[in-house]
């Protein structure tokens, strides 16, 4: 099988990793990529956001299978163009993925399906802002409608930034929840779901979950903690109801969902849906995954995943997310990473913002590395990923001490 991924993030990084461990994958291309998939993938360029070049590319290489990684690419019919041209996709239709490009949207599916989420108002006045949060109280809960990268969210106690966060936008203010956060990916062939392993994602930039939201800065999995029954719950009451409503609509969703939920006091309720594997869950994911890759991506594609199961390892996973100076704002790029050749004899290290400049790496966007460890157990497997960080070396590098701690 000939396999283009599409995307330049450590979770790309890291399907490019699994799938060149799966015997019958023959040849992996990545697009764009980065210094970290150049040595697994042929390297093409291509702008993800047109989706008549994504689908061009994939005839240029002839690819049995189009893996589309990042949400924007999805939204703007990467899927569908690739469809098109009687290739096969891994990843939802633009009319699928609105799951993810727009809250309103997500809530109305789940509302029709019943799923159970925080409750919520779609503001598009200041007035229905204010009398949002008026309903829900603090902390508020603010969100943007389209996509923002993990920064389109405010949860804060201060009334005027919850205000500010709204201004000129249309808004989601919702009901807060409150308990830990769990992120179950299903790979759905649009009728079928196979729940993956759950992982907790890291999304606050500081230390004890302080300072402003970021893509995520850090993961693990599996989760100790965790009820037993944990993903068959949230497969029976989640996952399938809304892969069902999806279809009922007739716009089925086929490839990645992802449901990032909290466990509150009250029971399960999903925080949000995303349309394609997290960033940086994967890293953890895929690392624990024993099944081969191309297999299940390519049966989801095609409709064949009620024979599929997947096989995970016991070993923990952890994985720390490396950022650059500035991120998650504007990141200073272009610095040289030192340490990397080192790191990687302890630990995967995971590319996301990198580029090759002469043979030399370079950081080239907010979160740079996805530093990813495994061990018999979560310390050991958290040891090795920070033994390998304090190898690594460039010039206003920040990271979380405390992931998975
Ligand atoms: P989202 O973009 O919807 O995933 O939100 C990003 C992050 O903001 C989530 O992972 C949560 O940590 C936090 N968040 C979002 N919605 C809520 C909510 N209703 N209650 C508490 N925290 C939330
Ligand atoms: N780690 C959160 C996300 O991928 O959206």
């Amino acid at each position: 099988m000939r396999v283009l991924v599409i995307g330049s993030g450590a979770r790309e990084h890291a399907l490019c990793l699994a799938l060149s461990r799966d015997p019958g994958v023959r040849h992996i291309v990545c697009a764009p990529g980065n210094a970290g998939t150049a040595r697994l993938a042929e390297t093409r360029s291509v702008d993800p956001l047109d989706p008549t070049a994504v689908a061009d590319l994939a005839d240029a290489v002839d690819a049995d299978l189009v893996v589309i990684g990042p949400e924007a690419p999805l939204v703007n019919g990467a899927a569908d163009a690739v469809r098109a041209r009687g290739r096969n996709a891994f990843g939802p239709s633009a009319a699928a993925a609105a799951i993810e490009g727009s809250k309103a949207f997500a809530k109305d599916v789940m509302t029709a399906a019943g799923v159970p989420t925080a409750g919520f108002r779609r503001c598009t006045t200041t007035a229905e802002v204010n009398a949002a949060l008026d309903e829900f109280g603090p902390p508020y809960v603010v969100k943007h409608d389209g996509l923002a990268a993990g920064k389109g969210v405010v949860v804060t106690a201060d009334r005027a930034a919850a205000t500010k966060h709204a201004e000129g936008e249309t808004v989601v203010v919702e009901e807060y929840l409150d308990g830990p956060e769990v992120s179950l990916f299903g790979i759905t062939d649009g009728t079928t779901v196979l729940p993956m392993t759950p992982a907790q994602d890291f999304k606050r930039v500081g230390d004890g979950d302080t300072g402003p939201n970021t893509g995520g800065m850090g993961a693990y999995s599996p989760l100790p903690w965790a009820p037993d029954d944990l993903v068959e719950t949230i497969t029976k009451t989640v996952l399938q109801p809304t892969v069902d409503e999806m279809a009922r609509r007739g716009t089925p969703f086929q490839g990645l969902l992802y449901a990032g939920l909290a466990l509150t006091r009250n029971g399960l309720k999903v925080v949000e849906f995303n349309a394609r594997f997290g960033d940086p869950e994967t890293q953890v994911v895929l690392a624990r995954l024993r099944t081969p890759l191309g297999a299940v991506l390519h049966a989801a594609a095609t409709g064949g995943l009620e024979d599929v199961t997947l096989d995970w390892s016991d070993d923990a996973a952890v994985t720390v997310v490396m950022a650059a100076l500035g991120y998650p704002g504007r990141p200073t790029t272009g610095q040289p990473i030192d340490g990397l050749a080192e790191a990687g004899r302890v630990a995967d290290v995971l590319h996301a913002g990198t580029r090759l400049e002469d043979g030399k790496v370079l950081t080239n966007g907010g979160r740079v590395l996805s530093v990813t460890a495994t061990g018999p157990t979560r310390e050991a497997a958290r040891e090795k990923a920070y033994e390998a960080v304090a190898m690594i070396r460039f010039p206003g590098a920040h990271w979380r001490t405390d992931i998975a701690g």
